[in-house]
């Protein structure tokens, strides 16, 4: 990221300077749709995100230009007047949540921008909210700790975008850490940092540049049916509070009370918390040949039982086991976005090669190839 272009930007909008602040988008090696289910997420914060310049205006309207949409916006903090376009529904929904937790704030100018691709599937959303939370804070010394910044994100995409997510996101936006990957236990917030640093392996994200319209409504479908699957297990096991906490046994014995589709929800995420245990212990032996199975074997769950993939996704994991990639799924919600590969580094110049060869004959158009870094999670710059 330009931030000296952010700067002067910024001087030219406000005729005044600024403080910048980023958060970063994330991967996930492991761990996907198990966050809403009181399971184990194991992401990382990558090297772009969002970046903003701030400067409190002593008023109690927010002034905004978002280069990437080339927009400028304004809201008040205080006012029913959310606006809905050019991510300042975000900026928005973030001021809102602080208040809503009786801390209190103003008014400010801003500039953004990102490098983290947009619908992708690495969180630039998050990585939005996040940057706006850990700024506000700092900017107003409200001395919010980090859990509560991420559940201020969380709480935004619920409340303000529609989208019933999970904590992952916004976790990894502000927990990051430079070559280490978390794994949280989402039940309890407890977490750990890997450092994960492979050698002789690359991981790549490949980008099918597909974005379906739909994904939100579709993404708080599989949380409801994963909730009824839940529900009904805990009136035969009350211990169980998340469908993680659940057993195949357990789900066989309400088998007949609910749908076959959410019956298959649920066996796609029990089936996921063994791979994400599987995959920390093959990681500390270095056995990334099991890492990488685990991630097919996560593909193929979320293809075929929980149907949060699509021809493209599953098009560029097949490539990918062609090739002889170690481990490849669809990373993220789904409905689009990328593949998250494992791949030793031997064999990445032809696999990169024959990925992009292949889906540009069968779709028309080029993925779009990302090496990931690890690095830190929100800060002011
Ligand atoms: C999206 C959500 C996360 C998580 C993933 C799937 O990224 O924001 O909370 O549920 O999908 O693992």
């Amino acid at each position: 990221m330009d931030i000296e272009n952010l700067k002067t930007i910024f001087t030219q909008c406000f005729k005044n300077e600024g403080v910048v602040y980023t958060s970063p988008g994330r991967i996930n090696l492991i761990g996907e749709h198990t966050d809403y289910n009181g399971g184990f997420v194991f992401p990382g914060a990558i090297d772009k995100g969002i970046y903003a310049i701030i400067r409190l205006n002593g008023t109690d309207t927010v002034n905004g230009y978002s280069i990437d949409y080339d927009a400028k916006w304004s809201f008040s903090i205080d006012e029913n007047d959310q606006p809905k376009k050019h991510g300042s529904q975000y900026i928005y929904g973030v001021c809102r949540e602080i208040q809503k937790r009786g801390y209190k704030i103003g008014g400010f100018d801003t500039v953004v921008a990102g490098d983290v691709p947009l619908g992708a599937g690495m969180s630039s959303s998050a990585a939005l909210e996040s940057t706006f939370a850990f700024a506000l804070n700092d900017l107003f010394n409200l001395g919010i700790d980090k859990f509560e910044l991420a559940r201020i994100g969380q709480a935004t995409e619920h409340n303000y975008c529609g989208v019933k997510c999970g904590i992952m996101d916004q976790f990894a936006s502000v927990f990051g850490k430079k070559g280490h990957l978390m794994r949280l236990n989402c039940a309890t917030m407890e977490f750990e940092y890997f450092p994960f640093n492979p050698k002789g392996y690359k991981v790549v994200l490949l980008d099918t540049r597909v974005k379906h319209e739909l994904a939100s409504s579709a993404y708080n479908k599989r949380r409801e049916s994963c909730e009824n699957a839940c529900a009904h297990i805990a009136t035969k096991h009350p211990e169980v509070k998340f469908l993680s906490d659940a057993t195949m046994d357990m789900l066989n014995e309400v088998k007949n009370e609910i749908s076959a589709e959410d019956y298959m929800r649920a066996e796609y995420v029990i089936g996921e918390k063994q791979r994400v245990l599987d995959v920390c212990e093959a990681l500390e032996k270095g056995d990334y040949e099991t890492v990488g199975e685990r991630m097919y074997g996560t593909h193929h769950g979320m293809s075929k039982l929980y149907e949060v993939s699509c021809d493209e996704l599953d098009f560029l994991n097949n490539v990918a086991k062609e090739c002889g990639v170690t481990g490849s799924r669809v990373m993220g919600g789904g409905f689009g976005g990328c593949t998250i590969n494992l791949v030793k580094e031997d064999l990445y110049d032809d696999f990169v090669a024959k990925a992009k060869y292949r889906f540009i004959k069968e779709f028309g158009h080029e993925p779009k190839v990302y090496d990931v870094v690890i690095s830190d999670g929100a800060r002011k710059l």
